[in-house]
């Protein structure tokens, strides 16, 4: 990490398939003991994404151009050297897995330790990995001591056998290791791998919803990455092949027009909900660049966007089918990721989803960059918090353990 007298440096890096974006940070270090740090966003900067497909890298030279050009414009904007970055995985070879850990607790006079909490996330994830997988987090869902179960925090209690129901995610290797590949290639160290929907859960929610039960969706180009909390802990995550750049396809289809034109269509007049566009307002496409002059109705552009929003609603509500909490979450569905932009979005989920829905823009962090309030770096501003968490100065009792020893072992395993 860069330090600059006092400043501590924590950049976050997030490759996606549309866009390579970074911010930047400090944890403002109070001079008086006890004074509650503060995060600060320094600055943050974007390249257009080459060489990425559904979050799976498709050509190593060009992801390190779309890395160098992202990060030289970020260090021109904080002006102070990037060296290592926490580094967004996400991607369709993300899976998730259900493990138990269970360990005897290791003092004599029986008190639980921290050593024992992290023995027992390491049995948990001596799970069976799949072939050529990674494990990139331990999330620990709920502990049981003896017996007695729902147990959040078990150091300090007295037992003698100590278990933990945890989460697994995995990473194909092969992915991972392309990845970190074309960060170190630009120049990067990697301070560590953070599941990306993780990482935009952390600047997008607060404590509360996560304990009441929400939903955080980040909405990208080719992927729509999603995550489930409940009693502050993840209860399921999923990634699918589905994101705004479908929409901007069927826009090329159904008007019969490039996908140059489609996209500043989409992002210019596009609306998620059809139903109060007048049948009368109609669109220009020479004004958008086409070569000839040709009228659209701006209804028929709202319902082709619709179909697809609908689909990839229901896709989302399929997913919280899966874990029984559709309908069902009080602090409903908060939406990122540059795809999140397109108006009616949220309108359009309130009544697909059948939730409250919100777009998620950080929270509680302050910014000298206007980027905090743009959607697409969500992922990258909740890298730069997490980077601060781990730290060790603002984490939670549970986020204590989501790394330790768990990925730095094998990022060195990596290095080439
Ligand atoms: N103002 C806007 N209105 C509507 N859509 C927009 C707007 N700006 C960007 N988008 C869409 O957002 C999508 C890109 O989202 P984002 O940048 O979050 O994806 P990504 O992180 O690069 O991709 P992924 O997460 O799938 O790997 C594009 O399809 C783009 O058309
Ligand atoms: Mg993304």
């Amino acid at each position: 990490m860069a330090k600059a007298g006092k400043r501590k440096l924590i950049a976050g890096l997030d490759i996606g398939s549309s866009a390579v974006r970074m911010a930047v940070g400090q944890i403002m270090v109070r001079d008086e003991e006890g004074g509650e740090p503060e995060l600060q966003i320094l600055g943050a900067a974007e390249a257009p994404s080459e060489g990425v497909n559904k979050g799976a890298i498709s050509s190593i030279e060009d992801v390190v151009s779309a890395i160098s050009a992202c990060y030289e414009k970020t260090e021109r904007i904080v002006g102070v050297p990037i060296d290592s970055v926490w580094l967004g995985v996400s991607g369709l070879h993300i899976i998730a897995q259900s493990s138990k850990g269970v360990v005897a607790v290791s003092k004599a006079d029986n008190e639980i330790g921290e050593e024992d909490v992290t023995r027992s996330l390491e049995a948990a994830r001596a799970i069976s990995t799949p072939l050529n997988y990674e494990v990139l987090h331990v999330l620990p869902k709920v502990f049981g001591v003896d017996g007695q179960t729902g147990i959040k925090d078990p150091v300090g209690m007295t037992g003698v056998r100590l278990e933990v129901d945890a989460q697994i995610i995995l990473g194909a290797s092969a992915q991972i290791k392309n990845l970190t590949k074309a960060v170190y290639r630009s120049g990067l160290e990697i301070e560590d791998l953070v599941l990306s929907i993780l990482a935009t859960a952390e600047a997008a929610l607060t404590p509360r919803q996560k304990d009441l039960g929400v939903l955080v969706v980040d909405l990208g180009g080719c992927t729509t990455s999603l995550a489930v909390f409940e009693e502050g802990d993840i209860v399921h995550t999923a990634i699918l092949p589905i994101g705004s750049e479908h929409i901007t396809n069927d826009i090329a289809i159904g008007l019969r027009t490039s996908i140059d034109i489609a996209e500043r269509v989409k992002i210019q007049y596009g609306d998620c909900w059809s139903e109060p566009v007048s049948k009368r307002d109609e669109i220009d496409l020479s004004e958008l660049g086409a070569s000839e002059h040709e009228l659209v109705k701006r209804k028929y552009l709202s319902e082709i966007i619709e179909a697809r929003a609908e689909e990839i609603l229901f896709k989302i509500d399929q997913e919280l089918r899966k874990v029984q909490r559709n309908g069902l979450l009080p602090a409903g569905v908060v939406f990122t990721g540059a795809g999140a932009k397109l108006p009616g979005l949220v309108d359009l989920a309130k009544k697909n989803l059948r939730l409250p829905a919100t777009l998620g823009y950080p929270l509680n962090i302050a910014s000298v960059t206007d980027k905090i309030n743009d959607l697409g770096f969500v992922g990258a501003v909740g890298l730069v918090k997490w980077g601060a968490m781990m730290g060790g100065r603002t984490h939670t009792v549970q986020d204590r353990w989501q790394f330790i020893g768990i990925v730095k072992s094998w990022i060195n395993k990596l290095l080439p």
